[in-house]
C-alpha cells in the first residue's frame, strides 16, 4: 500500500507513545521511510545521565541502519507540542550522511505539519565529499 504523509505520521506518533522521557516530560516520536518502503520508527530515550539521552530520529536512523537500510525517502516527526516539531541539528547532520534529499515532515501535537527537504534546514552540509570519500 502506498505509504502517505499522514500514514507516516500516525507511526511516528504510535512511537512516540513509548517515549521515555521522565527528565524533559517531551515526547516525541519519529517514524522513517525507506526507499524500498519500508519503515522504522523511534521515540526519545532519555536518561540519568542526560548527556546519554537519544533523539527520537536518532532511534529511528539506528533501527533503519541497523536492517541494512541507508536510502530514505521521508521522516516525519512528531512531538506533544503545540509547535512543529523540527529535528534537533545533530539528527539533521545524521540525516545527511545517508539522504541529503530527505523530505522532513515536522508535526505538531494536533497533527498539523510542515514539510521541507533536507537541504532548507540543513544548507551547506558538511559530508563525506569534504573528506574525499563517496
Ligand atoms: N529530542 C528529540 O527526540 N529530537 C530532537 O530533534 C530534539 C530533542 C528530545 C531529546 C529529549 O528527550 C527531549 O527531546 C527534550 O530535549
Amino acid at each position: 500500500m502506498e505509504m502517505t504523509d499522514r500514514k507516516l505520521l500516525g507511526m511516528a506518533a504510535d512511537a512516540m507513545t513509548n517515549s521515555y522521557s521522565p527528565y524533559s516530560r517531551f515526547k516525541i516520536g519519529a517514524a522513517i521511510e525507506c526507499m524500498d518502503g519500508s519503515v522504522y520508527m523511534g521515540c526519545n530515550m532519555e536518561n540519568a545521565a542526560v548527556g546519554s539521552t537519544v533523539c527520537a530520529e536518532t532511534a529511528a536512523i539506528a533501527a533503519a541502519v541497523a536492517a541494512g537500510q541507508r536510502n530514505f525517502k521521508r521522516i516525519a516527526i512528531i512531538s506533544e507540542g503545540s509547535s512543529y516539531c523540527y529535528p534537533c541539528g545533530a539528527c539533521r547532520q545524521l540525516l545527511a550522511e545517508f539522504s541529503p534529499d530527505v523530505e522532513v515532515l515536522c508535526a505538531r501535537s494536533d497533527g498539523r505539519y510542515v514539510s521541507y527537504p533536507l537541504g532548507t534546514l540543513l544548507p551547506m552540509a558538511f559530508g563525506k565529499d569534504h573528506l574525499g570519500k563517496s
